[in-house]
C-alpha cells in the first residue's frame, strides 16, 4: 500500500483565520487540505466555495486541496474549482444525472477525479468506472456536519472496496470520511483506508502536531 495520507477537514477549522489555520495544519505534518463543499440541498448545510479555494491559494497554501463536493447539481460548479486552485475533486453519484459524464469533466479540467459513497450507498456504482477514478471516498458519518461518530458498518465496507482495487489495478486511493480519530485510525487502516479525513480529531485540539503525530504511530504500529 501507498504511503498513508493526512487530510484534514477545514470544516473544523477557524474560518475566521482560515489562511493561518491551514498554514498550521500543514506545518504540522498533514498531507492534503481536505475541503468540504455544501449546498444546503443535497446535505443540510452550508459552506464555503470556489472562491475560498482561490483565496487559500492567493494565501500561499501549494499542498493538494482535496474538494468533496456535497453538492447538487455537481457539473456547473467543477470548472470553477478547477480554476481556483482544486487538485482533487470528488462527488456523490446520487448528485450527478451522469456520472461517467461528470467524472470525464473533472479529469478534462485537470483534477484528479473520485467518487464518494454514503453509509448507505451500494459498491455497485463503482462497476463501470474504476478506470476513470484516482479516489474513492467512503462516507463513515451521514455527510452534512463534522463531530458525529464513526459508523462501524463502514469497516466491512472498506474491506470490499480495498479488494476491488486490488484486484482492478488501477492506482486508486481509498479514502474514509468521518469520525476518524487517533483511537480508531489503526482499526481503519488494516480494513485498507490508505487516505484519512479527520476534523474535529484535529481543529478542536490545541496541538495539531501532537495529533498528527499520535496518528502517524498508530498507523505505523
Ligand atoms: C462531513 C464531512 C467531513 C467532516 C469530517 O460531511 O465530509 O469531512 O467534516 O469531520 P469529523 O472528522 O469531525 O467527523
Ligand atoms: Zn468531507
Amino acid at each position: 500500500m501507498r504511503p498513508f495520507l493526512i487530510a484534514p477537514s477545514i470544516l473544523s477549522a477557524d474560518f475566521a483565520r482560515l489562511g493561518e489555520d491551514v498554514d498550521a495544519v500543514l506545518n504540522a505534518g498533514a498531507d492534503v487540505v481536505h475541503f468540504d463543499v455544501m449546498d444546503n440541498h443535497y446535505v443540510p448545510n452550508l459552506t464555503i466555495g470556489p472562491m475560498v479555494c482561490q483565496a487559500l491559494r492567493n494565501y500561499g497554501i501549494t499542498a493538494d486541496i482535496d474538494v468533496h463536493l456535497m453538492v447538487k447539481p455537481v457539473d456547473r460548479i467543477i470548472p470553477d474549482f478547477a480554476k481556483a486552485g482544486a487538485s482533487i475533486i470528488t462527488f456523490h453519484p446520487e448528485a450527478s444525472e451522469h456520472v461517467d459524464r461528470t467524472l470525464q469533466l473533472i479529469k478534462e479540467s485537470g483534477c484528479k477525479a473520485g467518487l464518494v459513497l454514503n453509509p448507505a450507498t451500494p459498491l455497485h456504482y463503482l462497476d463501470h468506472v474504476m478506470d476513470k477514478l484516482d479516489v474513492i471516498l467512503l462516507m463513515s458519518v451521514n455527510p452534512g456536519f463534522g463531530g458525529q461518530s464513526f459508523i462501524p458498518t463502514t469497516l466491512d465496507k472498506l474491506r470490499q472496496v480495498r479488494k476491488l482495487i486490488d484486484d482492478s489495478g488501477y492506482d486508486i486511493r481509498l479514502q474514509v470520511d468521518g469520525g476518524v480519530k487517533v483511537d480508531n485510525i489503526a482499526e481503519i487502516a488494516a480494513a485498507g483506508a490508505d487516505m484519512f479525513v479527520a476534523g474535529s480529531a484535529i481543529f478542536n485540539t490545541p496541538d495539531y502536531k501532537a495529533v498528527i503525530d499520535e496518528m502517524r504511530a498508530e498507523l505505523a504500529s
